[in-house]
């Protein structure tokens, strides 16, 4: 049995204005009772932070906040960035970093990753740094090597002293909003090279307390058996964290059955 927290996080991508924020905080809100067991977080888009920060505050609602994104600098003449201060000064807890969509799409590096994430840390920020392979190289028996290089640069010259301050995201692309998911046993496989590599750069006792998500259409029916794997420290959730009901089954897939 492990002794990490589950953390299931909601990426909401770039869904809800901060007026349907408003709303979906406030219906997770009805129906999330203080726990112990898991830790829930949502990030919602820049626009909407403050609203869902309105609403946790006033509610009491038991749900962490982060961000999908930031630049590693304080502040200065960076057009259409936000800085870390800036999530903190929002209550953030966490920021995502390194998801495949920037990566792809917004030509993030493991570079720029690297400055983020240690700027993130800096800061008290917790980065969730995503890695994952595509498809092709899945294909091609580079899975291993792929994540292992991922991870290493992702973290060069990072230091860690205590596992709360980093979590890792497993998320291979080929199953990212394409309701393709990887095997429960395929995803665990995943995530322990991804500790055993945490192991290679920080110890294994350390590794051991860093928190690894599964990400890739995950949805209420496929959480539980995701869950359950012993090296899978929870989930970072795309599509199923838009709609309350859905979002709701997957933070409590604890009471479901297991
Ligand atoms: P989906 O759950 O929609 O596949 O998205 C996964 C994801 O990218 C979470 O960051």
């Amino acid at each position: 049995m492990s002794e990490r927290r589950p953390l299931i996080a909601g990426n909401w991508k770039m869904f809800k204005t901060h007026l349907e924020a408003t709303s979906l905080v406030q219906a997770l809100g009805y129906k999330l009772p203080a726990r112990e067991g898991v830790e829930v977080a949502i990030c919602p888009p820049f626009t909407a932070l403050r609203s869902a920060q309105l609403v946790k505050d006033t509610d009491n609602v038991h749900i962490e906040l982060g961000a999908q994104d930031m630049y590693w600098e304080d502040e200065g003449a960076f057009t259409g960035q936000v800085s870390p201060t800036m999530l903190k000064s929002l209550g953030c807890k966490y920021v995502i970093i390194g998801h495949s969509e920037r990566r792809q799409l917004f030509a993030e590096t493991n570079e720029t990753v690297n400055k983020k994430i240690s700027s993130a840390m800096s800061h008290g920020l917790v980065p969730i740094f995503c890695c994952g392979e595509t498809l092709e190289q899945r294909e091609a028996g580079q899975m291993k090597d792929w994540l292992v290089s991922q991870v290493k640069s992702g973290l060069a010259g990072i230091e860690i002293d205590n596992g709360s301050q980093i979590v890792v995201a497993y998320e291979p692309i080929w199953a990212i909003g394409t309701g393709m998911t990887a095997t429960p046993q395929d995803a665990n496989d995943s995530c322990r090279v991804v500790r055993e590599t945490l192991a290679d750069l920080y110890g294994a006792e350390l590794a051991e307390s860093i928190r690894i998500l599964y990400g890739g259409s995950v949805k209420p029916d496929n959480s539980i058996q995701l869950m359950i794997e012993p090296q899978i420290d929870g989930a970072l959730v795309g599509g199923a964290s838009l709609k309350a009901d859905d979002f709701l089954r997957i933070c409590n897939y604890k009471s479901a059955g297991m």
